[in-house]
């Protein structure tokens, strides 16, 4: 098999990629990336000689042509991700993800190749916090913030692309995720970088928000069960039963390592901060076999600070832009 992985640099792209080369070695991975802030050659380092990287732009039809043409199925991770920047500036997540979306679903149709489209949970809004209401593939659209009205555009243009036009495509939403490889922006490795870099960690609010979180290698898994096994013009959820709030998340990153329970900043809140998410993920598990393997968080935290420990020669150089970035906006 000859696969097209868009966002294939960044973070659950490259863990994609990782694992596909390892436990696959019949597929010849093309990876299109165009590298921006989030995305990074260094991801890819220890696989370059087993897999093609393209630098370049979802936005370049004729680039996304050729590359599709040139392949038998798409994984399309590439998009901008980060809430926060979407809230500042969110015209980079509307071309990326919308109008990119666009121009890989026009070459799939025109070379009629394979689409699996990789989506979030953060399209269908949020949850009241205390409840057992979850998602499932048939709870409305309700996204709050920029990242996510883009993200739920591209999922509605992938389900009028197989609709009008008989576009063989899947698509997953899946909830958040953690593991290595993750930029340093994002709530996980910013904590544990924190403290690796004797900064106290900052929780937004009162840290009551819940999210729902999965280690990557199953949110990877989940992919390649719906690309072998789903069926097309279906959505599928994935998530790990792994629901905490974020105050009790930092507090175990923080006595994993070694630090007092309230070693921490409370900053301003984000605005519009969805509340709660969580994922009902009975329909993938039942008609495609799938299960986690990563469901104690504890564990996956464990093994995540020790990359980060291990590794920082990956995140070190970012580490200062990043936290200037976050202290100018008071966070
Ligand atoms: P990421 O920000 O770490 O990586 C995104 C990658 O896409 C980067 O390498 C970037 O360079 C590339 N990219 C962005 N715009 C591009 C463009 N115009 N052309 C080519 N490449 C471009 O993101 P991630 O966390 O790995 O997320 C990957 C996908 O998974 C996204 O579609 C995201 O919505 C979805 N998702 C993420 C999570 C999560 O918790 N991180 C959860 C559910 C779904
Ligand atoms: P994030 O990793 O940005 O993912 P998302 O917003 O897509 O869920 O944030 C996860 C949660 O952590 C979210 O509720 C916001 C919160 N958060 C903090 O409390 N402190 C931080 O420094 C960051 C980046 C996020």
């Amino acid at each position: 098999m000859r696969l097209l992985v868009t966002g294939g640099a960044g973070f659950i792209g490259a863990n994609f990629v990782h694992s596909t080369v390892q436990e696959r070695p019949a597929v010849a991975v093309t990876v299109l990336d165009v590298l921006t802030y989030a995305g990074s050659r260094e991801s890819l380092r220890s696989v370059d000689d087993q897999i093609r990287l393209i630098e370049g732009d979802l936005v370049d039809e004729s680039l996304v042509d050729t590359l599709v043409a040139e392949c038998d199925a798409v994984v399309h991770f590439a998009a901008e991700t980060h809430v926060d920047n979407a809230l500042a500036g969110p015209a980079p997540f509307v071309r990326s993800n919308v109008v990119g979306t666009f121009s890989v679903l026009e070459a799939v149709r025109r070379h009629g190749v394979r689409l699996h489209h990789v989506s979030t949970d953060e399209v269908y809004g949020d949850l009241p916090l205390h409840g057992d209401e979850r998602f499932t593939a048939q709870t409305p659209f309700n996204p709050s913030s920029p990242y996510s009205a883009t993200k739920a555009s591209a999922d509605l243009l992938v389900r009028a692309w197989v609709r009008s036009y008989g576009v063989r495509a899947t698509i997953s939403n899946c909830s958040n995720n953690y593991g290595p490889y993750q930029h340093i922006e994002k709530f996980i490795p910013r904590q544990i970088t924190n403290v690796l870099t004797g900064r106290r960690p900052k929780l937004y609010g009162t840290g009551a928000n819940v999210r729902d979180w999965i280690h990557v290698e199953d949110h990877n898994s989940a992919v390649w069960h719906i690309l072998e096994g789903g069926v097309c013009g279906s959505t599928y959820l994935i998530g790990a039963d792994g629901e905490r709030d974020n105050l009790s998340v930092l507090q175990l990153i923080l006595a994993l390592m070694g630090r007092d329970a309230d070693d921490f900043d409370h900053v301003p809140d984000r605005v519009g901060h969805d509340l709660r998410y969580a994922i009902d993920a009975s329909a993938l598990r039942a008609e495609l076999g799938w299960t986690p393997k990563h469901t104690d968080l504890t564990e996956g935290l464990t093994s995540t600070i020790a990359w980060y420990r291990d590794n920082e020669w990956w995140w070190g150089p970012l580490k200062e832009q990043v936290e200037a970035g976050y202290t100018e906006r008071g966070q």
